[in-house]
Order: C-alpha cells, then sequence, then structure tokens
C-alpha cells in the first residue's frame, strides 16, 4: 500500500465500515435476544433473562434501525459508483426514469427476459434519490457501455445472486426490526415476556443476523464480477501467473476443512453455553452441576 490516507479518504469506506460494524452489532443484539427468548420459554431463571431480554432488544433493534438506515445510503452510493450491481440486483434490463423496484422477477439471465415480473413504480427511484424521479441504469445499457470502454467481455453478474442476496438481507432486517419492535412493546405495556404469543418461536431469530451478514458479504463481492476494482483490475487479471489451478484448490480445500472446524467448535461451545446459563460461567459446566457444596458454602446457605 503505497497511500494509507487514500484509503481512509475513500467515500466508499465510510458507508461500508458502519454498516458492517452494526452488522456485528445486530448479531450481538438478536443473539442475546433468542437465547434469552430460549430460557423464557422454559421458565429457567426468569429474573436474569427477563433482564438479558429487555437489554438485547433496546439494543438490537437501535443497532438494526442504524444498519438498515446505513444501507441506504450506502445503496445510494452504489447507484452511483457501481450501477450494474445495483441493476442486477434489481434485475433491471433497462435503464429507467422514474426507475420501478421489483417486488418479484424471475428472469433468464441467457435470453435477457424476465419470465415473471411485478414491480412497484417509481420505487427504486425514491430509494436511490430520495425523491419519485430520477434515472436508474439497467444492465443492457451498461453492458453496451463497458463494451466500448473496457474492451469486449460479459459484465453482467449473476443476477440469481444479486438479487436474491439483496433481498435476503433486506428481509432478515425488516423482520428482526419488526420482532424488536414487538418486544420493546411488551416491555412497554409492561406485560410479562411469558405471556407473549410467539414466544417459542423468538429464538429462530437469533439466525437471522447471520443469514442477513452473509447475503450482504454475497452481493458485494459477486454483485461486482467480473471485477475486483470495478473499472481497474478485472477478477481474471488479478490471478497471479505463477499459480497453478492445483495449488488455488489445494488451498481452497485447505481454508475450507479449517474454518469448518473452527466453526464446529464455535457452534459446540456456543450451544452449550447457551443451553447451560448463567450458572454455567466461571467454573466448568459438569463439576459445578455435580460436586457438593464445600462446608463453607452450606454454612452460608
Ligand atoms: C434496508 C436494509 C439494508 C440495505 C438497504 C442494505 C444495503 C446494502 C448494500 C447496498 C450493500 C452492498 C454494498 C456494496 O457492495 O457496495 C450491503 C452490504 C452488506 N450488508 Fe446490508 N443492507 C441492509 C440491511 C443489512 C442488515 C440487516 C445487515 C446485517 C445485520 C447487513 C449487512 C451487510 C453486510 C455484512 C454487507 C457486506 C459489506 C462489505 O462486505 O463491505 N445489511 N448492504
Amino acid at each position: 500500500m503505497s497511500n494509507f490516507g487514500a484509503l481512509l479518504s475513500n467515500p466508499s469506506v465510510w458507508v461500508q465500515f458502519p454498516h458492517t460494524v452494526l452488522g456485528g452489532y445486530t448479531a450481538a443484539g438478536f443473539f442475546v435476544l433468542g437465547i434469552s427468548a430460549y430460557h423464557l420459554a422454559r421458565k429457567t431463571d426468569p429474573e436474569f433473562f427477563k433482564k438479558s431480554m429487555q437489554l438485547s432488544a433496546i439494543f438490537g433493534t437501535a443497532a438494526v434501525l442504524l444498519v438498515m438506515l446505513v444501507g441506504h445510503t450506502q445503496a445510494q452510493h452504489m447507484v452511483r459508483t457501481q450501477p450494474m450491481k445495483m441493476a442486477a440486483a434489481e434485475a433491471l434490463w433497462e435503464s429507467e426514469n422514474p426507475a420501478s423496484f421489483s417486488l418479484l422477477t424471475i428472469t433468464d439471465q441467457n435470453t435477457g427476459k424476465d419470465l415473471f415480473s411485478i414491480r412497484i413504480p417509481y420505487l427504486l427511484s425514491v430509494l436511490a434519490y430520495n425523491r419519485p424521479s430520477g434515472e436508474v441504469r439497467g444492465m443492457r445499457d451498461l453492458q453496451a457501455e463497458y463494451e466500448e470502454t473496457y474492451g469486449a467481455g460479459n459484465y453482467i453478474p449473476s443476477i440469481a445472486v444479486s438479487y436474491w442476496s439483496f433481498r435476503v438481507m433486506i428481509g432478515a432486517g425488516l423482520l428482526m426490526a419488526l420482532v424488536g419492535a414487538y418486544v420493546l412493546y411488551i416491555m412497554l405495556k409492561k406485560k410479562q415476556f411469558e405471556s407473549m404469543r410467539f414466544l417459542k418461536w423468538i429464538p429462530l431469530v437469533l439466525w437471522l443476523p447471520y443469514f442477513a451478514n452473509t447475503a450482504g458479504w454475497m452481493l458485494t463481492e459477486m454483485g461486482r464480477q467480473p471485477w475486483v476494482v470495478v473499472g481497474l483490475l478485472k477478477t481474471a487479471d488479478a490471478v497471479s501467473p505463477n499459480l497453478k489451478p492445483g495449488m488455488v484448490l489445494t488451498s481452497l480445500i485447505g481454508f475450507t476443512l479449517l474454518y469448518g472446524i473452527l466453526m464446529a467448535a464455535d457452534a459446540y461451545l456456543l450451544v452449550k453455553y447457551a443451553k447451560a446459563g448463567p450458572e454455567a460461567g466461571g467454573e466448568p459446566l459438569e463439576e459445578k452441576q455435580t460436586r457438593r457444596p464445600t462446608q463453607d458454602e452450606a454454612y452460608l446457605d
């Protein structure tokens, strides 16, 4: 790297960085919320989990609302800096002004034709420019322009991946905001969490930030193809000429195995301690559950 200042003053950093950090806070909030609901549904240590449910609902809801607010700014930035990514994420073949938002589109990337499409007029312009007009460029226009500027090639990323990852991220965000708002409503009404109608389903919410974060990452990386750096460096040119396919495959298998093992260990520990609850903190679980109280402890009891 020759200029660290240029990295910090890159406008993309100031939308991507907060979005990703807030995505992490959202994961923390809704993970704790899910575990708290799990224990409240089983009536284990209600006093403790009532407090953790309250705290995580406040923290998680604030984080998810902020991540969506920053995400909106990021999408507006994307329309200007990576218009092809937005066009693919919206399955938008032709440039439109005002531009419509896709509610559900099934398109055939090979023929360039939609098999099914329901679109909401004006909404994409509103999201892109905060007003009901403004051009959002389509994939056909951009493909023609890029061929002229960068030479022959296919500049359209996988539409299915871009389109669905965008929707999974936004959909998971909206669902978390809804669940967070519901828990806050119960709190403000001073009702018991145990009386909540959907309490036994709320633990499922802890999966949503994982879906949203993974989908966001897929949109960022795969929606940018065929580029590593848009307009400057293609993925095909970024591969080191000294590498052989066998070497890439071996390191890929190695990384997959290593991260797979780490993921399994992480999942095992998370499930173990989340199920055990606060009593498990500090000393080994089995020891605490099976050992008899010492004389001092028995005296204190
Ligand atoms: C209204 C909701 C949301 C909008 C409009 C939005 C918008 C975006 C956009 C446009 C990108 C791609 C940026 C780019 O490639 O330049 C992105 C990436 C991402 N989003 Fe979202 N997002 C939303 C909700 C969420 C939620 C709820 C989470 C997680 C809890 C999340 C986590 C991420 C992550 C981790 C990335 C990848 C960032 C990176 O690799 O730089 N997003 N988001």
